[in-house]
């Protein structure tokens, strides 16, 4: 299991125990992370799976990728380390992660 830590707008931290291979949303999603609502189901297609990646993170993960931006564009989240958590694989180089998530998902 790879530990990842969401940390919502108000502070609120909920950590969880993802599994490799499913995607960041889908780990969120299965542990009850309710800021990442995920509506369309992982197709990058409603923005609200968003996090924002912590900087010391964002050299492992990358930045966002060509089916990210215009979702991210549309969402006017201009947060540096902003990605689509649908986008993400978890894998176990990710273990000990911290993402934040947007307060417009709060
Ligand atoms: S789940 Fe909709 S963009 Fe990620």
């Amino acid at each position: 299991m790879v530990g990842i830590t969401f940390i919502a707008a108000d502070g609120g931290e909920t950590h969880i125990e993802a599994t490799s291979g499913l995607s960041l949303m889908e780990n969120a999603v299965a542990n009850g992370v309710d800021a990442i609502e995920a509506i369309c189901g992982g197709n990058a297609y409603c923005g609200t799976c968003r996090v924002h990646v912590e900087p010391k993170w964002r050299p492992v993960l990358g930045g966002a990728t060509e089916i990210e931006e215009p979702m991210i564009e549309a969402s006017g989240d201009t947060d540096p380390g902003v990605r689509l958590s649908c986008q993400i694989v978890v894998r176990t180089e990710l273990d000990g992660l911290v993402v934040r998530t947007p307060e417009s998902q709060s």
